[in-house]
């Protein structure tokens, strides 16, 4: 067990009819003029920003709107943003949607509270010393972003997609109503349970320490989601599926499941931002398409981990013969994708990279990872072209 900070200062509203108290949480943190964020029209249809707006309109707060944020969030909806914000006043963010609007909320809250190009900061190449307040209502459970650190942008004259985790970002306050999750499509239901999967075992395969509360956590959140996964691929409007899912997502994010454990993985998710920065595909579903290859390769040098994972989520029978045993979880875990309709390969993603691409996406990983990037196995530039070589041959 290794010492660990955990800090998740996100104040969380759940429950059905929650969106009305958007307007009293702001006030509550200070809000006097707000950016409305949101994405491609969802929440215009639903009638949901409707109803956050006669909720800003209750407490006598003005805002502004800005809508388009697309999934695989541009920067140059970003820079339109902090114009906005910096031309209007604004003092808070309200972001009205998934990981992709919070994450471009996010962006806008650094642009504006700093000088500079605000994609230095998804560069590494300083640091932010302040972030505008954000707000959340949450309409899809996935990316966490409702409680997590991170934001992820594409620049997208280059396809990068980059990353970059400050805490002052964690939003003041998430609304969660599992039931705005009742129009979301199917593909997007399981593309977001996928998600939040993998972001418990990017902090589950460790070759650190373990501690065995956050391992039992951890095998507790990832059981529930898999059987409410299930349940909501059958029965779309079960509200309490919906609930269990939605609230799992904030809690594999928030840096819980990995307390004590020494280290996250994050791979698998370095993989994948290159392939959604090259291919426009769903970050969920572009997870699913590279996992299964990612831990074939690097299975044997985090056995135990694996072996426990076989044993205790997926319920493979106990054997002598740990790495049998480890295949068979992997094995498991992959069938699970596969009956949620998740790809298990790049062409069951429906991408074809060509060699050169694969070696685009490798090289971009590991210069995006500063050489290396891993615990279960450190994987430099040469082990990434493998994995991406193995998830194109299926
Ligand atoms: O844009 P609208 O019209 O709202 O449609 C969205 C979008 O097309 C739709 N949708 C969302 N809620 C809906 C709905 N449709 C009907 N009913 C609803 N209630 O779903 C689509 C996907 O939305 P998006 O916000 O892109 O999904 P997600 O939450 O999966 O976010 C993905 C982004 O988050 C990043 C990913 O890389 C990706 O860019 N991530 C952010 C993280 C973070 N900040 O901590 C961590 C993650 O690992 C991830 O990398
Ligand atoms: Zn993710």
């Amino acid at each position: 067990m290794f010492q660990f900070n955990y800090y998740a200062p996100t104040k969380v509203i759940f429950g059905k009819g929650t969106e009305k108290e958007a307007g009293k949480q702001v006030k509550s943190f200070g809000g006097t003029k707000v950016l409305i964020h949101y994405g491609s029209g969802s929440v215009v249809r639903s009638g949901l920003l409707g109803r956050v707006k006669d909720s800003l309109e209750e407490e006598g707060i003005s805002y502004v709107e800005l809508g388009g944020v697309v999934p695989n969030p541009r920067i140059s909806l970003v820079y339109q943003g902090i114009a906005l914000a910096k031309r209007e006043g604004v003092d808070f963010i309200l972001a009205v949607g998934g990981g992709s609007v919070i994450d471009s909320a996010k962006a806008i809250g650094y642009g504006t509270a700093n000088e500079g190009d605000v994609w230095d900061f998804y560069e590494h190449t300083r640091q932010a010393a302040a972030c505008l307040p954000i707000g959340v209502v949450l309409t899809i459970a996935a990316a966490g972003s409702e409680m997590s650190n991170s934001s992820v942008l594409t620049k997208e004259e280059s396809g990068m997609k980059r990353g970059y985790k400050n805490d002052i970002c964690r939003p003041r306050f998430a609304v969660m109503d599992p039931e705005l999750t009742l129009t979301l499509p199917d593909y997007q239901t399981a593309c977001g349970c996928t998600d939040i999967l993998m972001h418990t075992m990017e902090r589950y395969f460790t070759n650190g320490g373990n501690m065995e509360i956050t391992d039992r956590l951890a095998e507790g959140l990832m059981a529930t989601v898999m059987e409410n996964a299930k349940i909501l691929r059958d029965d779309p409007q079960n509200y309490k599926a919906r609930a269990e899912v939605m609230w799992a997502g904030s809690l594999s994010h928030n840096g819980l499941t990995g307390c004590g454990n020494g280290g996250d993985d994050f791979t698998t998710h370095g993989l994948e931002h290159e392939i959604s920065g090259m291919y426009d595909v769903a970050h969920g579903a572009g997870l699913a398409a590279v996992w299964g290859s990612w831990a074939r390769y690097v299975y044997q040098e985090c056995l135990p981990r694996f072996y426990r994972f076989a044993v205790k989520v997926m319920g493979v029978p106990e054997d002598g013969d740990e790495k049998a045993v480890a295949l068979k979880g992997i094995e498991a875990m992959e069938g699970f994708y596969r009956s949620i309709h998740m790809p298990t390969s790049f062409a069951e993603l429906g991408i074809e990279p060509t060699e050169e691409e694969l070696q685009e996406m490798a090289h971009k990983c590991s210069i995006a990872a500063g050489g290396k990037k891993g615990s279960a196995k450190a994987l430099y530039e040469e082990d990434m072209l493998a994995v991406y070589r193995m998830a194109a041959k299926g």
